[in-house]
């Protein structure tokens, strides 16, 4: 089996943070979308969760992982993803269903600007894990600032 070595300490920037065009299977009758791990994204899927009935001007995210990578997909509606590495931040709109946002480990996410029935839809490389969470933004400041050659393997 092969493996695949990730440094965190270079993947936690805002730059490696990019809007992935996926494939788009068009019909008249409704299209499709289809999502592969590590053909589409490049990480193995092992979760995916959905967020939907945010009521109106509500906030989610705020917070950082150490480990997990994440594909961040409008299903419906739109909304927008701020994300930080503790120097850069950038704000990305997310409104077509056949993109997302592919956020590395050790970025900060706020989650903001929900339209009515949006639908949040995360593909994630790994099982939910509260101690992958930074929740605390100055303990995340740290972390950033402090952090050396750290890597994960799959
Ligand atoms: P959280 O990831 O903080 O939500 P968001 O980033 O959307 O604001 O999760 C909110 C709560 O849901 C938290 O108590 C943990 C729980 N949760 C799970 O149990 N499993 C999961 O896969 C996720 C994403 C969250």
């Amino acid at each position: 089996m092969s493996e695949i070595l990730i440094n965190l300490e270079k993947m936690g920037n805002i730059y490696n943070c990019s809007v992935v065009e996926l494939d788009k299977i068009h019909n008249r009758a409704g299209n499709i979308t289809p999502v592969s791990s590590l053909v589409s994204i490049p990480f193995p899927i092992k979760r995916v969760y959905y967020l939907y009935d945010v009521p109106g001007g509500g906030v989610r995210g705020g917070h950082a992982h150490y480990e997990l990578q994440q594909l961040i997909v409008a299903a419906s509606g739109s909304f927008d993803v701020i994300i930080d590495d503790g120097r850069n931040k950038k704000i990305v709109t997310l409104n077509r269903p056949n993109y997302g946002l592919f956020v590395t480990p050790g970025i900060w996410r706020d989650l903001v600007n929900f339209s009515s029935g949006a639908v949040l839809l995360v593909l994630a490389s790994l099982p939910y894990e509260e101690s992958d969470y930074i929740r605390d933004y100055q303990e995340f400041l740290s972390y950033k600032n402090g952090k050396k050659n750290n890597t994960i393997k799959y």
